[in-house]
């Protein structure tokens, strides 16, 4: 592949290689398969296909998986049970609700009630309150996973000014929390939907990591020479030459931005693979007891 393109399968094709390895010293060594419970509710047919490649990938590392599909009525106190069985359930290491929940459940009381032991996606207050402090915690897996990419790709945060499209409690804000670690030294700028002239910001950048839901909005105008391009977008575009009408694009116009950048993540096949990849990893230090004792 081009030296200019982040590749996201491939990196997450080493850590899901590196974590299936230590899988099977952990079965022979302790007697512990990490397990991951998933809950999904309701019929949206794109957290379906979620669950499904994340279900695939826990039995390509040899993790032990459910899956609890609930119909789109589902009642709160229903949700609220099978988290209370899974919290109390030994052999699952990681419980994850796949969002967006049906508009009549709360989904803040949902996550809150994800022992925070078991919270491998990061979104328990606990885990993400250590995250602010730079405590041992579950990382979310986006933001961990670009971090991930930034460093297998050696690619220098100390003292880079790196701007962060979007402010989301699962990307923006967490990812942005990150890299102001010691560990990456980034000089941080977010910018969001009210920020003003966003192109004059996005063009002090080394790095912009673009996360706001918006196909191709990031243009060659936005960026100077050499930065490297983290697109978290997934939109899907019309294309009357695809078989299903649309493609998957990004919130970069990737072929506008690629002569200019000096690097860049493509959509597909960049930061989404990190995701499930950082997802495995969460869930294997949480049945090794790395991050909470077990
Ligand atoms: N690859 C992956 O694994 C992965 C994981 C998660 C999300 N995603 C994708 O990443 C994208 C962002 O997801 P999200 O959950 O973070 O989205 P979100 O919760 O909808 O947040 C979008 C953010 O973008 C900002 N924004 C929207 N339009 C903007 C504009 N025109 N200019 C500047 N800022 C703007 C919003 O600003 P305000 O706060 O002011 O409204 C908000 O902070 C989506 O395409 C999603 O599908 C991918």
């Amino acid at each position: 592949m081009n030296d200019k393109i982040i590749d996201g399968k491939e990196i997450s094709s080493q850590i899901k290689s590196e974590i299936k390895s230590a899988t099977e010293i952990l079965k022979s060594e302790k007697g512990i398969t990490p397990g991951l419970a998933f809950i999904l509710a309701g019929e949206d047919p794109a957290s379906k296909v979620y669950v499904r490649n994340k279900g695939r990938a826990c039995s390509e590392l040899g993790f032990y998986s459910v899956t609890e599909s609930l119909p789109e009525n589902v009642s709160e106190i229903e949700l609220l049970k099978l988290i209370d069985k899974f919290n109390r359930d030994d052999k699952i290491h990681g419980i994850l609700v796949q969002l967006p929940l049906p508009s009549h459940i709360n989904e803040r009381k949902i996550i809150e009630a994800i022992d925070h032991k078991k919270d491998v996606d990061g979104f328990h207050p606990l885990n993400t309150g250590k995250m602010m402090t730079g405590e041992k915690c579950f990382l979310p897996c986006t933001p961990y996973g670009i971090t991930e990419l930034l460093k297998r790709k050696n690619i220098r945060t100390d003292g880079m000014n790196t701007v962060v499209i979007g402010r989301s409690n699962i990307v923006g804000k967490p990812v942005a929390n990150l890299l102001l670690r010691k560990e990456f030294n980034s000089t941080v700028t977010v910018c969001h939907s009210r920020t003003k002239d966003i192109k004059e910001v996005c063009l002090t950048a080394d790095i912009i990591i673009a996360a706001i839901g918006k196909a191709q909005f990031v243009k060659k105008d936005f960026i100077k020479e050499g930065c490297v391009i983290i697109d978290v977008g997934i939109n899907r575009t019309e294309d009357s030459n695809a078989k299903t009408g649309y493609r998957m694009t990004g919130d970069v116009d990737f072929e506008d931005c690629f002569e200019k950048c000096g690097m860049i993540t493509p959509v597909p096949g960049g930061v989404g693979p990190m995701t499930i990849a950082m997802l495995m990893k969460n869930t294997f230090d949480s049945a090794k007891g790395v991050i909470y004792e077990r």
